[in-house]
């Protein structure tokens, strides 16, 4: 049988799920209700926000001109984010599909995803798709992809996932253009884990390519990475739901296997599956962990015990090893962790399953980078010079630190030529450095700069998504850690230093961030029975003040007088406000107010 091993990349929302639906569909492996409910996205939250959070993998059978041809392909993530697990479900394979939508051209992520492609050596089909849409320009896209990407316009395939028209073109072309695997059944065994999942009856499910070798039930395999040691108790492909083989799996193919894993942190994204007795003398190249680059503190709040979001944490943390967590405790919020993720969309993602699955109410405080800092000679003689944190409170003294360094980051915008005055001004506020601006076509730029990962963590992208109307897309690359002027600023409530609100800023902007931060601390927590004042200071020194007056009278009877079913409701929409509060002291403090710090002014 022949093979052919491909993904299927793209910028969000430009039909990938949809298009691999419609392939399956084409060739029979799916009935036409079970495609319309969308099989590549399974978790729930995936299809609420319309996004692919886990790549998936699918096998299906298609005969291409008298030929049998068994077609693997893995659905890959489109954010940002999830660049690893992209990178290294590219190396699964021999092909791409690059999928841009025919209205909207080349985004910041088909650039980013087709160079991973051309990096890991992949035949590349590029596709231009949605082109049943009015707004569809499929000829001049195809050129904006030959301009931009070295791809041949001559190459493109037109689709329309929505209606069908093209698909039969395109399972030919990967038939036709894709080349078959080249690993040997008769070599030692190397699998590539592309992607792992936890299931409740079953444990840990890996995914994985059989680069080389083969593997079948009762065989012991050994992870090249930790030299762990499992029994394979199952076996099989997707079929495209996951169907056991009793035969083993070789050289070429796609499949899953369950070993009696008990966590996903026995399982990395990347690493390489051995055969425990004739194990291969290396692993696959280019293997890393997962790199958390964003961290913030959750904490329990409302009814919710310390215990309860533990147990919350622990239990998401099987379906997903990639974000990290450890207990921490703050003096204004008490017990709770430290998490760290792989960017801001995973954060988000991350805090919304762990209340909606894990049933817990968090306070969650202001994310931050990893900051890197140089001690001073005789502040590091017992200890490592330079040290990681990522909490602006375990900051130490000015006195003990040589340099303070934070992530920079590659950014790439590609954008309508009409804002390109108004981004450079905010890379410019941002702390950004120019690096370069090229035309994608006629109306289009891409547009690069150097900026500090903490000035694009919070509101960056909504400010992009603002300026250009929402037609700008960005994506970005973590490029290493520089030295600056950065200090820690904190925050008094009621006199008070409140340790979850202490942020790490830049010199020259301290003064601005802490006057604004204190006026949206001002707008966020109600007025109380007395006077509330706000301080920021640094290293003791007070740089801004507000103060939140008191108030004067109860404005519940006031404003509602006798209305009983008026007031009732009031008062459950400030129940249902409190869960999300903090007594620190005697102030009263809001979610929204640790998220405040975050506003840069
Ligand atoms: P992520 O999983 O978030 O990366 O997105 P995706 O690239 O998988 O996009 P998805 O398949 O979810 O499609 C995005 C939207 O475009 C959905 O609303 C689809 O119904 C729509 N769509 C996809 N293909 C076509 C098409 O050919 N024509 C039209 N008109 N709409 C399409």
């Amino acid at each position: 049988m022949n093979i052919r091993n491909f993904c299927i990349i793209a910028h969000i929302d430009h039909g990938k799920s949809t298009l691999a639906d419609r392939m399956l569909q084409f060739t029979g492996a799916v009935t036409d209700r079970e495609a319309r409910e969308q099989t590549l996205d399974d978790m729930d939250l995936e299809r609420e926000r319309g996004i692919t959070i886990k790549a998936s993998a699918v096998s299906v059978k298609h005969v291409h001109n008298g030929d049998d041809f068994l077609l693997n392909f893995i659905d890959t993530p489109g954010h940002v984010d999830f660049h690893y697990e992209v990178s290294r479900a590219l190396l699964a394979c021999e092909g791409a599909i690059l999928v841009v939508d025919a209205s909207q051209g080349v985004e910041a992520q088909t650039v980013a995803n087709a160079y991973m492609a051309i990096e890991a050596d992949l035949e590349i089909i590029p596709v231009i798709n949605k082109i049943d849409l009015p707004s569809a320009r499929p000829e001049e896209i195809a050129l904006e992809m030959e301009q931009t990407l070295g791809i041949p316009a001559d190459d493109c395939i037109f689709t329309s996932a929505k209606t069908g028209q093209g698909i039969g073109e395109l399972l030919a072309a990967i038939c036709d253009r894709l080349p078959g695997p080249k690993g040997k059944t008769e070599a030692k065994t190397q699998a590539l884990i592309f992607d792992s999942e936890y299931d409740d009856y079953r444990g840990v499910i890996t995914y994985f390519r059989m680069m080389n070798g083969k593997l079948q039930v009762g065989d012991r395999i050994r992870m090249m990475g930790t030299g762990r040691v499992f029994p394979i108790v199952d076996i099989g492909k997707f079929t495209p739901k996951m169907t056991s083989y009793k035969q083993p799996i070789e050289a070429g193919e796609v499949g899953y296997m369950v070993a009696n894993i008990k966590t996903l942190d026995d399982v990395n994204i990347g690493d390489t599956i051995t055969r425990d007795t004739d194990p291969a003398p290396e692993p696959l190249p280019g293997y890393r962990e997962p790199q958390q680059m964003v961290f913030c503190d959750f904490y329990p709040s409302g009814d919710t015990k310390f215990d309860e979001l533990r147990d919350a944490i622990d239990r998401l943390h099987l379906n997903d090893a990639s974000f990290t967590y450890q207990p921490t405790s703050s003096e204004a919020l008490g017990f709770g962790f430290r998490c760290g993720f792989l960017g801001m969309l995973h954060m988000d993602i991350i805090q919304e399953r762990l209340e909606r699955e894990g049933n817990v109410g968090i306070v969650q405080t202001a994310p931050t980078v990893t900051y890197e800092v140089v001690k001073t000679g005789a502040a590091s003689q017992n200890s490592e010079r330079v040290m990681q944190i990522t909490n602006p409170s375990d900051l130490p003294d000015p006195s003990q630190i040589a340099e303070v360094r934070e992530p920079i980051v590659d950014i790439e915008i590609i954008t309508p030529n009409d804002c390109i005055g108004d981004l450079m001004r905010l890379c410019e506020t941002r702390r950004g450095q120019y690096v370069s601006q090229t035309y994608l076509s006629d109306s289009r730029q891409i547009l690069k700069y150097e900026l500090p990962l903490a000035e694009i963590i919070f509101d960056f992208y909504d400010k992009l998504k603002s300026i250009t109307r929402g037609y700008g897309t960005m994506d970005y690359n973590i490029k290493g850690f520089r030295k600056d002027s950065l200090v820690k600023m904190d925050i008094l409530i009621n006199g008070t230093p409140v340790d979850a609100l202490s942020v790490i800023v830049h010199k020259d902007k301290a003064d601005l961030r802490g006057r604004s931060l204190l006026k949206r601390l001002k707008e966020e927590i109600d007025r109380h029975m007395f006077e509330i004042p706000l301080q920021a200071a640094i290293g003791g020194k007070i740089i801004a003040r507000e103060s939140i007056k008191a108030m004067r009278k109860n404005v519940t009877a006031k404003c509602y007088g006798g209305d009983v079913s008026r007031k009732r409701k009031l008062l459950e929409k400030q129940k249902k406000g409190k869960e999300r509060m903090k007594r620190i002291g005697t102030v009263d403090i809001p979610q929204e107010a640790f998220m405040a710090v975050l506003d840069p002014g």
